[in-house]
């Protein structure tokens, strides 16, 4: 297949587009080329990039067209983000590609009610991100359904891998958590520490792109979970972590309030962002409609993304190491 992969130089892209070569795609990759993929890969020497500024090309209504006249059998959508921008791209790729794959969030959902929640489950979105990507879903695959064009999404979990910052045991990026936990020093979780996340290695969620455009048929007008096999929660992963130094965890347990006076907002803002939303994902439609079928467990991902910042001394664990 031709395959256009529009942001394919970031987090997913870096996994997915060498698997699309390596199983014989002509890929070409769309992006404003300020970055390149985080792993260097000979498959990339056999792609086409294309720089483009998906923003600007939407303002002047041409993105659509012009990834249209690039007659790709599927487009793997990852940085799409407002309703009118994915419709833009829809209406345009009509009868004009096979497959359209869009990165949607778990955060589609809002607050759960029963989990792990599956992707049927009543939507309570909330806030400007997630509230924008339910809007793109229902658009995209309520058209697919009525036979416009063939769209699948794909919600993606905490994507963690090497090269950047997995969210950590208190929801946010603040590094200096997993350096407390590893130099065995208590660390402050908000609440009972039993809120939950739900990360996925950036490859498992490649994995599940290809496995939809291998699927076509059964992802065709259908959403799916992409996560790791089970959620974390709090507490479970400040002692998982503090576990992989040979420490052992001395965890203290507050009301968030209380907990976030002693943190900068902007790491206790993205907190509160995580623990309201406190997923836990059912993946159970994707295993059995796409095959898919995650290497990595959520400590096992957020492992290899530790350990990839300790070899750069960007966590401070006091001299231990990786047990
Ligand atoms: N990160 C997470 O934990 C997470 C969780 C759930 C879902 N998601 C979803 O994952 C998707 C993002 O995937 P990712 O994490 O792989 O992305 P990413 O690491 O942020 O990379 C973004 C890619 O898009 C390109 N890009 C950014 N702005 C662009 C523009 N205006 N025009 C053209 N290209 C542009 C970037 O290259 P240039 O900078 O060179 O243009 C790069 O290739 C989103 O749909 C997001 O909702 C992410």
């Amino acid at each position: 297949m031709r395959i256009v992969v529009i942001g394919g130089t970031g987090h997913i892209g870096s996994y997915l587009v060498p698997r699309l070569v390596r199983a014989g795609h002509e890929v070409i990759v769309l992006s404003r080329g300020e970055r390149d993929a985080y792993h260097p890969d000979a498959a990339w020497q056999r792609v086409r990039r294309i720089r483009l500024d998906r923003d600007a090309l939407d303002a002047a209504g041409t993105f659509g067209a012009t990834v249209a006249d690039l007659g790709a059998d599927a487009v793997v959508d990852l940085v799409c983000f407002t309703v009118a921008s994915a419709r833009h791209l829809a209406e345009a790729l009509r009868g004009r590609t096979g497959l359209l794959l869009h990165c949607g969030t778990i955060w589609v959902h809002g607050p759960l009610a029963e989990v792990p929640v599956t992707e049927d489950a009543p939507r309570e979105p909330f806030g400007e991100y997630g509230t924008a990507k339910a809007e793109i879903e229902s658009y995209l695959i309520g058209e697919a359904r009525r036979g416009g064009t063939p769209a699948t999404v794909l919600h993606a979990g905490h994507i963690v891998g090497p090269g950047w910052q997995p969210c950590n045991p208190v929801g946010n990026f603040d590094l200096r958590v997993f350096g407390a936990l590893a130099r065995g020093e208590e660390v402050a979780l908000p609440n009972f520490g039993l809120e939950t996340l739900h990360h996925v290695h950036a490859d498992d969620v490649a994995q599940a792109f290809e496995r939809a455009l291998n699927r076509r048929g059964a992802a065709v007008g259908e959403s799916f979970h992409v996560t790791s096999p089970q959620a974390l929660t709090l507490r479970g992963y400040a002692a998982a972590v503090a576990g992989w130094f040979g420490a052992q965890p001395r965890l203290r347990f507050e009301p968030f309030d209380t907990w976030a006076r002693d943190v900068d907002p902007e790491d206790a803002r993205t907190s509160k962002e995580h623990l309201e939303h406190s997923p836990s994902m059912s993946i159970e439609k994707a295993r059995t409609l796409l095959g898919y079928a995650p290497r990595y467990s959520s400590p096992q991902a957020v492992r290899e993304s530790l350990a990839w910042l300790i070899a750069r001394d960007q966590v401070d664990t006091g001299g231990a190491s990786l047990v």
